[in-house]
Protein backbone atom coordinates (compact mmCIF):
# COMPACT_ATOMS: atom_id res chain seq x y z
CA UNK A 1 0.00 0.00 0.00
CA UNK A 2 1.18 3.70 -0.59
CA UNK A 3 1.90 6.02 1.54
CA UNK A 4 0.43 9.96 1.94
CA UNK A 5 1.41 12.71 4.19
CA UNK A 6 -1.05 15.86 3.36
CA UNK A 7 0.88 18.39 2.34
CA UNK A 8 2.06 21.27 4.55
CA UNK A 9 0.22 23.60 6.90
CA UNK A 10 0.96 25.49 9.89
CA UNK A 11 1.58 22.58 12.74
CA UNK A 12 4.91 21.15 10.08
CA UNK A 13 7.82 21.20 11.96
CA UNK A 14 11.23 23.11 11.21
CA UNK A 15 13.58 20.18 9.85
CA UNK A 16 17.03 20.93 8.88
CA UNK A 17 18.97 23.62 7.78
CA UNK A 18 21.43 24.28 5.23
CA UNK A 19 23.28 27.50 5.89
CA UNK A 20 25.02 30.08 2.76
CA UNK A 21 27.78 28.66 1.53
CA UNK A 22 30.84 31.06 2.41
CA UNK A 23 31.51 33.70 0.41
CA UNK A 24 27.57 33.92 -0.44
CA UNK A 25 27.32 37.73 -1.66
CA UNK A 26 22.99 37.56 -2.32
CA UNK A 27 21.93 35.17 0.21
CA UNK A 28 18.28 33.67 -0.52
CA UNK A 29 16.35 31.13 2.58
CA UNK A 30 14.23 28.84 0.85
CA UNK A 31 11.99 26.63 3.28
CA UNK A 32 10.77 23.89 1.33
CA UNK A 33 8.58 20.90 2.63
CA UNK A 34 10.17 17.98 3.12
CA UNK A 35 8.08 14.68 3.83
CA UNK A 36 9.16 10.52 2.47
CA UNK A 37 6.94 7.33 2.83
CA UNK A 38 10.11 5.35 3.61
CA UNK A 39 11.59 7.04 7.11
CA UNK A 40 8.74 7.02 9.29
CA UNK A 41 9.41 10.87 10.59
CA UNK A 42 6.49 13.55 10.05
CA UNK A 43 6.53 16.03 7.17
CA UNK A 44 8.92 19.24 7.80
CA UNK A 45 9.90 22.13 6.41
CA UNK A 46 14.02 21.79 5.67
CA UNK A 47 15.46 25.41 4.75
CA UNK A 48 18.42 26.33 2.48
CA UNK A 49 20.53 29.14 2.23
CA UNK A 50 21.52 29.40 -1.50
CA UNK A 51 23.87 32.37 -3.21
CA UNK A 52 21.41 33.82 -6.11
CA UNK A 53 24.62 35.41 -7.52
CA UNK A 54 25.10 31.42 -8.66
CA UNK A 55 21.72 30.62 -9.45
CA UNK A 56 19.60 31.18 -12.42
CA UNK A 57 16.18 33.71 -11.91
CA UNK A 58 13.37 31.30 -11.73
CA UNK A 59 12.31 29.17 -8.72
CA UNK A 60 13.19 25.84 -10.53
CA UNK A 61 16.38 27.16 -11.13
CA UNK A 62 17.10 27.33 -7.59
CA UNK A 63 15.33 23.70 -6.67
CA UNK A 64 17.54 21.92 -8.99
CA UNK A 65 20.70 23.97 -7.59
CA UNK A 66 19.78 22.40 -4.45
CA UNK A 67 18.85 19.37 -5.94
CA UNK A 68 22.31 19.54 -7.34
CA UNK A 69 24.66 21.07 -4.60
CA UNK A 70 23.03 20.73 -1.25
CA UNK A 71 20.55 17.87 -0.94
CA UNK A 72 20.00 14.94 -3.25
CA UNK A 73 17.06 13.46 -1.82
CA UNK A 74 15.09 16.75 -2.49
CA UNK A 75 12.41 15.02 -4.92
CA UNK A 76 10.16 17.48 -7.08
CA UNK A 77 8.75 17.32 -10.80
CA UNK A 78 9.46 19.36 -14.33
CA UNK A 79 10.32 18.69 -17.39
CA UNK A 80 10.39 21.75 -20.17
CA UNK A 81 11.09 24.62 -17.76
CA UNK A 82 8.94 26.92 -20.00
CA UNK A 83 5.39 26.84 -18.67
CA UNK A 84 4.11 24.21 -21.27
CA UNK A 85 4.07 21.00 -19.25
CA UNK A 86 2.94 21.87 -16.57
CA UNK A 87 4.79 19.45 -14.17
CA UNK A 88 6.67 21.98 -11.62
CA UNK A 89 3.13 23.21 -10.17
CA UNK A 90 3.70 24.09 -6.82
CA UNK A 91 2.46 26.16 -4.04
CA UNK A 92 5.20 29.35 -3.66
CA UNK A 93 4.86 31.89 -1.31
CA UNK A 94 1.27 30.86 -0.94
CA UNK A 95 0.09 30.65 -4.53
CA UNK A 96 0.13 27.85 -7.04
CA UNK A 97 1.98 28.23 -9.93
CA UNK A 98 4.61 26.82 -11.75
CA UNK A 99 7.92 26.75 -10.47
CA UNK A 100 10.27 27.31 -14.08
CA UNK A 101 7.89 30.73 -14.51
CA UNK A 102 7.80 32.00 -10.92
CA UNK A 103 10.93 34.58 -10.35
CA UNK A 104 12.53 34.37 -7.33
CA UNK A 105 13.13 38.12 -7.24
CA UNK A 106 9.17 38.49 -6.96
CA UNK A 107 9.81 37.03 -3.46
CA UNK A 108 10.88 39.56 -0.66
CA UNK A 109 12.01 37.43 1.91
CA UNK A 110 12.31 33.71 2.75
CA UNK A 111 10.68 31.34 -0.31
CA UNK A 112 8.16 29.31 1.16
CA UNK A 113 7.72 26.16 -0.89
CA UNK A 114 4.84 23.25 -0.35
CA UNK A 115 3.33 20.81 -2.84
CA UNK A 116 0.34 21.72 -4.19
CA UNK A 117 -2.69 21.93 -1.48
CA UNK A 118 -5.14 19.38 -0.50
CA UNK A 119 -3.59 16.47 -2.38
CA UNK A 120 -1.76 14.01 -1.50
CA UNK A 121 1.81 13.81 -1.45
CA UNK A 122 3.96 11.36 -3.06
CA UNK A 123 6.91 12.87 -1.85
CA UNK A 124 8.26 16.40 -1.19
CA UNK A 125 6.99 18.32 -3.56
CA UNK A 126 5.37 15.66 -6.24
CA UNK A 127 1.50 15.35 -5.43
CA UNK A 128 -0.10 12.60 -6.32
CA UNK A 129 -2.75 13.65 -9.41
CA UNK A 130 -3.86 9.79 -9.82
CA UNK A 131 -7.14 11.12 -9.14
CA UNK A 132 -7.31 14.12 -10.63
CA UNK A 133 -6.51 12.42 -14.13
CA UNK A 134 -9.10 9.48 -13.57
CA UNK A 135 -11.47 12.44 -13.75
CA UNK A 136 -9.54 14.35 -16.91
CA UNK A 137 -10.36 10.29 -18.47
CA UNK A 138 -14.29 10.39 -17.24
CA UNK A 139 -14.80 13.41 -19.63
CA UNK A 140 -13.55 12.00 -22.73
CA UNK A 141 -11.16 14.64 -23.57
CA UNK A 142 -10.72 13.68 -27.26
CA UNK A 143 -12.73 14.36 -30.67
CA UNK A 144 -16.21 12.06 -30.92
CA UNK A 145 -17.88 11.81 -34.45
CA UNK A 146 -19.94 9.85 -36.03
CA UNK A 147 -20.06 11.83 -39.91
CA UNK A 148 -16.54 10.49 -41.34
CA UNK A 149 -14.33 13.31 -42.63
CA UNK A 150 -13.87 14.19 -45.67
CA UNK A 151 -12.30 11.99 -48.17
CA UNK A 152 -8.45 12.64 -48.73
CA UNK A 153 -9.07 16.23 -45.98
CA UNK A 154 -8.98 16.75 -42.48
CA UNK A 155 -11.89 18.07 -40.89
CA UNK A 156 -12.25 22.02 -41.53
CA UNK A 157 -13.19 24.54 -39.13
CA UNK A 158 -13.86 28.14 -40.17
CA UNK A 159 -11.72 30.90 -38.20
CA UNK A 160 -14.45 31.88 -35.77
CA UNK A 161 -15.22 28.15 -35.06
CA UNK A 162 -11.44 27.58 -34.24
CA UNK A 163 -11.54 31.23 -32.37
CA UNK A 164 -13.79 29.47 -30.37
CA UNK A 165 -11.37 27.14 -28.48
CA UNK A 166 -8.60 29.65 -27.32
CA UNK A 167 -8.69 29.93 -23.79
CA UNK A 168 -8.99 26.79 -23.37
CA UNK A 169 -6.53 24.48 -25.75
CA UNK A 170 -3.80 26.50 -24.07
CA UNK A 171 -4.54 24.51 -20.95
CA UNK A 172 -1.52 22.81 -19.90
CA UNK A 173 -3.43 20.21 -17.09
CA UNK A 174 -0.68 21.99 -14.12
CA UNK A 175 -3.76 21.32 -11.98
CA UNK A 176 -2.97 24.63 -10.16
CA UNK A 177 -6.53 25.97 -10.48
CA UNK A 178 -7.72 22.47 -9.63
CA UNK A 179 -6.32 22.68 -6.09
CA UNK A 180 -6.50 26.60 -4.88
CA UNK A 181 -10.45 25.53 -5.53
CA UNK A 182 -12.13 25.10 -1.91
CA UNK A 183 -15.13 23.92 -3.68
CA UNK A 184 -12.77 20.84 -4.96
CA UNK A 185 -10.55 20.75 -1.56
CA UNK A 186 -14.28 19.88 0.37
CA UNK A 187 -15.16 17.71 -2.32
CA UNK A 188 -12.89 16.52 -4.59
CA UNK A 189 -14.02 12.91 -5.06
CA UNK A 190 -16.77 13.96 -6.76
CA UNK A 191 -16.57 17.48 -7.86
CA UNK A 192 -14.46 17.36 -11.30
CA UNK A 193 -12.90 21.09 -10.32
CA UNK A 194 -11.93 23.99 -12.77
CA UNK A 195 -9.36 21.90 -14.98
CA UNK A 196 -11.31 18.68 -15.49
CA UNK A 197 -14.37 21.18 -16.37
CA UNK A 198 -12.47 23.54 -18.39
CA UNK A 199 -11.47 20.77 -20.39
CA UNK A 200 -14.69 19.23 -20.71
CA UNK A 201 -15.69 22.81 -22.11
CA UNK A 202 -13.23 22.54 -24.91
CA UNK A 203 -14.60 19.66 -26.66
CA UNK A 204 -18.32 20.69 -25.96
CA UNK A 205 -17.05 24.03 -27.83
CA UNK A 206 -15.63 22.46 -30.52
CA UNK A 207 -17.11 22.38 -33.86
CA UNK A 208 -15.85 19.74 -34.97
CA UNK A 209 -17.12 17.04 -32.21
CA UNK A 210 -20.62 15.35 -32.32
CA UNK A 211 -21.24 14.22 -28.60
CA UNK A 212 -22.34 17.57 -26.87
CA UNK A 213 -25.54 16.27 -26.00
CA UNK A 214 -23.90 13.36 -24.32
CA UNK A 215 -21.21 15.55 -22.61
CA UNK A 216 -23.83 17.64 -21.24
CA UNK A 217 -25.77 14.84 -19.66
CA UNK A 218 -22.44 13.23 -18.37
CA UNK A 219 -22.11 16.98 -16.42
CA UNK A 220 -25.75 17.34 -15.18
CA UNK A 221 -25.13 16.49 -11.88
CA UNK A 222 -24.91 18.24 -8.29
CA UNK A 223 -21.59 17.33 -7.67
CA UNK A 224 -19.70 17.08 -11.18
CA UNK A 225 -20.37 20.44 -12.11
CA UNK A 226 -22.88 22.21 -9.52
CA UNK A 227 -20.46 22.51 -6.56
CA UNK A 228 -18.55 25.64 -8.27
CA UNK A 229 -19.79 27.88 -6.51
CA UNK A 230 -18.28 31.35 -8.62
CA UNK A 231 -15.41 31.50 -6.26
CA UNK A 232 -12.67 32.00 -8.88
CA UNK A 233 -9.64 31.32 -7.11
CA UNK A 234 -9.10 29.24 -10.43
CA UNK A 235 -9.09 31.66 -12.55
CA UNK A 236 -6.94 34.19 -10.44
CA UNK A 237 -4.39 31.37 -9.50
CA UNK A 238 -3.85 29.93 -13.39
CA UNK A 239 -0.15 30.78 -14.44
CA UNK A 240 -1.26 30.48 -17.65
CA UNK A 241 -3.93 33.31 -17.35
CA UNK A 242 -6.78 31.11 -18.60
CA UNK A 243 -10.26 31.63 -17.43
CA UNK A 244 -11.51 28.38 -16.06
CA UNK A 245 -14.73 29.44 -13.84
CA UNK A 246 -15.70 31.50 -17.37
CA UNK A 247 -15.73 27.55 -19.18
CA UNK A 248 -18.01 26.22 -15.64
CA UNK A 249 -20.37 29.16 -16.52
CA UNK A 250 -20.34 28.70 -20.17
CA UNK A 251 -21.87 24.69 -19.45
CA UNK A 252 -24.08 25.79 -16.39
CA UNK A 253 -25.82 27.83 -19.39
CA UNK A 254 -26.02 25.41 -21.78
CA UNK A 255 -27.56 22.88 -19.49
CA UNK A 256 -30.42 26.28 -18.88
CA UNK A 257 -30.76 27.17 -22.69
CA UNK A 258 -31.12 23.29 -23.39
CA UNK A 259 -34.37 23.36 -20.67
CA UNK A 260 -36.50 26.26 -22.39
S1 LIG B 1 -15.03 29.47 -9.68
FE1 LIG B 1 -15.72 27.38 -9.25
S2 LIG B 1 -14.02 26.13 -9.90
FE2 LIG B 1 -13.21 28.20 -9.70
S3 LIG B 1 -12.39 28.29 -7.62
FE3 LIG B 1 -14.48 28.97 -7.56
S4 LIG B 1 -15.71 27.17 -7.03
FE4 LIG B 1 -13.71 26.48 -7.73
S1 LIG C 1 -6.67 26.14 -16.41
FE1 LIG C 1 -4.66 27.02 -15.93
S2 LIG C 1 -4.28 26.44 -13.79
FE2 LIG C 1 -5.90 25.11 -14.55
S3 LIG C 1 -4.86 23.27 -15.26
FE3 LIG C 1 -5.11 24.63 -17.04
S4 LIG C 1 -3.23 25.82 -17.14
FE4 LIG C 1 -3.29 24.89 -15.11
S1 LIG D 1 8.87 22.53 -15.94
FE1 LIG D 1 7.27 22.40 -17.43
S2 LIG D 1 5.83 23.87 -16.73
FE2 LIG D 1 7.51 24.12 -15.38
Amino acid sequence: MVEFALPANSKVGRGKTHPAPSGAKRAKEFRIYRWSPDDGQKPRMDSYTIDLDQCGPMVLDALIKIKNEVDSSLTFRRSCREGICGSCAMNIDGTNTLACLKPIDEVKDAVRINPLPHMPVVKDLVPDLTGAYAQLRSIEPWMQADTPPPPDAERRQSPDERAALDGMWECILCFCCTTSCPSYWWNGDRYLGPAVLLAAYRWIADSRDEATGKRLDALEDPFKLYRCHTIMNCTQTCPKGLNPAKAIGKIKQLLVERQV
